[in-house]
């Protein structure tokens, strides 16, 4: 009965402007001194069941990559340009002609982020912003893309005063004569406002006064939960509290329609010996806290059942940022694809999930020399010691019969009979490690769990099950993007079925 009723609620869209269950997205920087290539972004993505990413740009090749993959995509204004279009309706209605109609349908871009935190990092600009705003949205009224790109700009959740109890919480009064019109803006379209919430910095800048556990989403005993003492919510971590300090601040200038979408959330897993925070036990609980919460459409405190779809910041680790260790840790995924740390995501579905996270392969590389594959192929079949009786003809990874797919195989076998340790997936340069299982038809590459592609559909419903493993990835990474929605209501279910 129960049962029944939770399916009922979980199926009746909530009131938000945006009737989906929440999803969860990931950030894309691109600051990486070995960057993969689009292509390789994309597969890390469709092997990850990432649905939905936020670009800091609209690179053309990228935007290219993730066309006909059923992957929703944020693009963003760069905060350089966001000047000239907010001066210029023409420099607005060329910037969306050569980056958002030249892709869409394609590719499906569902919103478009005017620059970033403008008004704390770039506030001279703050004058232009809403007009910047209103030229793309206009654009796209121009095109009838406005009813499915949404116009919005993501802002530091710093702009927020007195954020603590949320009910007090007010934006930072320099600010409103950008804010009003913002705001208008945002209801009047029907679109979010963008906020950035970073508990980590929130934790580090209060001296103590935050518990690292109510940061991180654990538990806390009730005497230490915090409570608003003029609404008497109880607030258990600060993630809610900011987004309550948001909705709070917006109603406080009489705003009280407009969701909210996190456009970056996370925590680095390393840092210098002025962040011991920062540590891979940290990120984990933190994001893995973090998309359960998400997922679970819990709302938060003042609006539960609200869901606050929210994009983690982020996708891979970026080393060439600048500043304190920290900046270049908050990553997912090493370059290479590699997971940072394994997310304890039991219950959560197939998103990021744990099973198949560690299963590492090693592949060819893109656009590497035949000559040197085939070289790289001898020695591996030869002086390597590899077992390649799979390549011959009439067996399993005969086909296709090409150097690329034959040296991917002889590396991988090298690559898992090495135990995978750091330097055996080299090959001078001619290969690479991805997490997708390179297996097929009946040619299944060591190291994988067993995926054929063939698994019966239904083990996809049942993440915790036992049966075969790997199956729920590839199921969903093969399966129509249309799936999702019910997906997540089934995992949400059986979540609770396994309480
Ligand atoms: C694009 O994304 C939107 C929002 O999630 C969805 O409603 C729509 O069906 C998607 N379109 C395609 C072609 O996948
Ligand atoms: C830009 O604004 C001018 C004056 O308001 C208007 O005449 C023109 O049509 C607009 N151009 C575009 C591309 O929207
Ligand atoms: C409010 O914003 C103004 C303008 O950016 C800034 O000078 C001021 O320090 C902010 N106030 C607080 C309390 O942060
Ligand atoms: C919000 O609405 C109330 C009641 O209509 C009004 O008194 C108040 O001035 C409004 N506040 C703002 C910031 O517009
Ligand atoms: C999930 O949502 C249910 C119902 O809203 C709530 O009772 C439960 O505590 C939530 N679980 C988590 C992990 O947030
Ligand atoms: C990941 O999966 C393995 C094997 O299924 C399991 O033993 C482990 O506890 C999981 N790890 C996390 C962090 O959930
Ligand atoms: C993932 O692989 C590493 C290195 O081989 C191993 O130490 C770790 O226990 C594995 N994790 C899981 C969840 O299997
Ligand atoms: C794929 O795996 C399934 C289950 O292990 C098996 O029944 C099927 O025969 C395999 N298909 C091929 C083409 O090997
Ligand atoms: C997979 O799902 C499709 C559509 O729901 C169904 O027709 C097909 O029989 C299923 N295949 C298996 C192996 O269960
Ligand atoms: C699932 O795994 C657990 C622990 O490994 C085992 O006790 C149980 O029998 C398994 N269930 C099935 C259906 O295989």
């Amino acid at each position: 009965m129960a049962l029944l009723l939770l399916l009922f609620f979980l199926t009746v869209p909530v009131v938000s402007a945006d009737d989906d269950d929440a999803f969860i997205g990931v950030n894309i920087g691109t600051a990486v001194s070995d960057m993969p290539s689009p292509t390789q972004v994309v597969a890390l993505l469709k092997a990850q069941n990432i649905r939905h990413v936020r670009l800091y740009d609209a690179d053309r090749a990228m935007l290219r990559a993730l066309a006909n993959t059923g992957i929703r995509v944020t693009v963003s204004v760069p905060n350089e340009q966001l000047l000239g279009i907010g001066q210029s309706n023409a420099t607005a209605a060329n910037w969306v002609a050569r980056n958002v109609i030249a892709h869409v349908p394609a590719t499906n871009i569902t919103a478009i982020a005017v620059g970033s935190e403008i008004l704390t990092t770039l506030p001279n600009a703050a004058p232009v912003l809403v007009s910047a705003l209103k030229f793309i949205h206009s654009a796209l009224v121009a095109s009838n893309l406005d009813g499915q790109i949404k116009v919005s700009t993501p802002q530091s959740s710093s702009i927020i005063l007195d954020s603590f109890p949320p009910s007090q919480a007010f934006f930072n009064r320099s600010w409103d004569p950008v804010m009003v019109p913002l705001l208008k803006f945002l209801q009047s379209t029907g679109s979010y406002f963008m906020l950035n919430v970073y508990p980590y910095y929130d934790y580090m800048q209060s001296n103590g006064v935050i518990p690292l556990d109510y940061a991180l989403f654990r538990p806390l005993p009730p005497n230490k939960e915090a409570v608003d003492a003029n609404t008497l919510l109880h607030y258990t971590n600060v993630f809610d509290a900011i987004v309550d300090a948001a909705y709070f601040s917006m109603s406080y200038l009489n705003f009280t329609k407009i969701p909210i979408f996190v456009t970056e959330s996370g925590w680095p897993s390393k840092g210098d010996s002025s962040e011991p925070d920062a540590t891979l036990d940290n990120a984990n609980t933190y994001n893995s806290n973090l998309i359960r919460h998400v997922l679970n459409n819990t709302g938060t405190p003042k609006h539960p059942r609200i869901v606050v779809s929210t994009y983690i910041y982020e996708l891979y680790n970026e080393d060439l940022r600048p500043g304190p260790v920290s900046e270049k840790n908050w990553g997912l995924f090493d370059a290479s694809g590699m997971p940072v740390y394994t997310l304890h995501l039991t219950g959560a579905g197939t998103l990021l999930a744990n099973d198949t996270t560690n299963q590492t392969f090693c592949v060819a590389k893109e656009g590497a020399d035949p000559k040197m594959l085939q070289a790289a192929l001898d020695w591996a079949c030869g002086p390597g010691k590899v077992d390649c009786s799979f390549l011959l003809q009439g067996q399993p990874c005969y086909e296709p019969d090409n150097v690329v797919a034959h040296s991917t195989y002889a590396f991988n076998a090298y690559f898992q009979k090495m135990a995978k340790s750091p330097g055996t997936c080299d090959f001078k340069g001619a290969a690479t490690i991805t997490t997708s299982d390179p297996s097929h038809d009946s040619c299944i590459f060591p190291g994988s769990a067993g995926r054929n592609g063939t698994f019966p559909n239904t083990t996809s419903l049942a993440p915790s099950s036992n049966s075969s493993t790997s199956g729920c990835h590839s199921i969903y990474f093969y399966g129509a993007g249309s799936v999702t929605t019910s997906v997540i209501i089934g995992v949400l279910l059986m979540s609770v079925v396994c309480l």
